[in-house]
């Protein structure tokens, strides 16, 4: 991305949230898998995660992009665009993105739903970034949200206990002044990574039989160790370059934002980048891995929070199924 060749910056201008309120705490697994609380801390970072027992993903992004139009105070009929990264739409098709229009009354929008897994996010907002840098859009909704729950095998440990449901929104908005608003990203997709990390049935290739159905076909699986190698490899990589290509030291950087999907893959992120814990924003221990929806979830609490203030360099930075991974700088833009 060229600064000095746009003539908008595209600025997050409000954030947005839903958690559903059921919790599945570690000693509910305890209860059902031969797992124990202290595994699944020490080795993931995750305690508790939210599952939505009513519903499908559409049901999480129209709370969260409800609540990203009150706080924001914006009228339905004003937003130009949504995008939706999901792994976990309700069907697939219509696009969960024409759900949550229909349910908000944003009359006047076209959404479409991005597959990208745990990078969905960040893949989501350089989409918007550029429809709004290309100044024919000023209001889109760039959404993560995901029922993992609605794609997990309760009787598999190494995956199961990993993940869970939440959604997350941000306006993105055009500002003439260039030095806020995303700056920069680094994207990256090499689907040699498929067989580590897939749903095998339910699309052209498999459609969903009862033989799938039977071979429990339908649920997450993951070859956890091969994922956690490349992922903390590609992503303090990623994060590090991307550092290196806007000349950004360490002590510049007010926030990691990054994919929570291991305390072990983000701390090795942040040690690469030379960012102390504090500079790092975690709520793995409260959600678990969401895919999509960690990164926004991360914005809109830490914004909430009051953490972080206008001028605020964040590197936002995601591993996930595909593989895809990539690195946004974003200098934050709300006061
Ligand atoms: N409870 C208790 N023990 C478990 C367990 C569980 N839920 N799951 C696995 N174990 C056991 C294993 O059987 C193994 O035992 P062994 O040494 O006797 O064979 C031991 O714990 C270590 O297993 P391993 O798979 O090596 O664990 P790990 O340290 O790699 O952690 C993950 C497993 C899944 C947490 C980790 O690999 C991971 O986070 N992977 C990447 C996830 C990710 O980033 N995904 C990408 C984005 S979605």
């Amino acid at each position: 991305m060229q600064k000095k060749n746009k003539l908008y910056s595209a600025v997050i201008t409000g954030v947005g949230m839903y958690v559903p309120e059921k919790v599945l705490d570690n000693k509910y697994f305890e209860s059902i898998l031969d797992t124990n609380d202290e595994w699944i801390r020490t080795r993931t970072g995750i305690s508790e995660r939210r599952v939505l027992e009513e519903g499908g993903t559409s049901v999480l992004a129209t709370k969260a992009v409800e609540d990203l139009l009150k706080s924001t105070n914006t009228d339905p009929l004003d937003v130009d665009v949504i995008i939706i990264a999901t792994i976990t739409p309700d069907m697939a098709f219509p696009a969960t993105a024409a759900l949550v229009q229909d349910n908000i009354g944003a009359k006047n929008a076209w959404g479409y739903d991005l597959s990208a897994a745990c990078s969905g996010f960040l893949f989501a907002m350089q989409s918007g970034t550029s429809l709004i840098e290309s100044g024919q859009y000023k209001k889109v909704v760039v959404v993560g949200a995901e029922k993992m729950s609605s794609i997990l095998d309760y009787t598999d440990r190494n995956t199961c206990l990993l993940f869970g449901d939440g959604a997350a929104a941000v306006l993105l908005e055009p500002s003439e002044d260039l030095n806020i608003g995303v700056q920069d990203s680094i994207l990256r997709t090499d689907g040699s990574g498929k067989d580590a990390l897939f749903m095998k049935a339910g699309g052209s290739l498999h459609p969903a039989s009862h033989e799938t159905v039977d071979n429990r076909e339908h649920f997450v699986y993951q070859d956890g160790k091969a994922v956690f190698k490349v992922a903390v490899k590609g992503m303090a990589d990623i994060s590090v370059e991307i550092m290196e290509k806007n000349g950004l030291k360490s002590e510049d950087i007010a926030y990691l934002v990054p994919h929570q999907a291991n305390l072990r893959i983000i701390d090795a992120t942040a040690k690469r980048m030379g960012i102390p814990p504090e500079k790092v924003t975690i709520n793995i221990a409260k959600y678990g891995n969401t895919t999509a929806a960690t990164i926004p979830l991360c914005l809109a609490e830490y914004y909430r929070d009051g953490k972080f203030k206008k001028g605020d360099n964040l590197i936002l930075a995601a591993f996930g199924a595909g593989y895809t991974w990539g690195s946004m700088h974003i200098v934050w833009g709300i006061d």
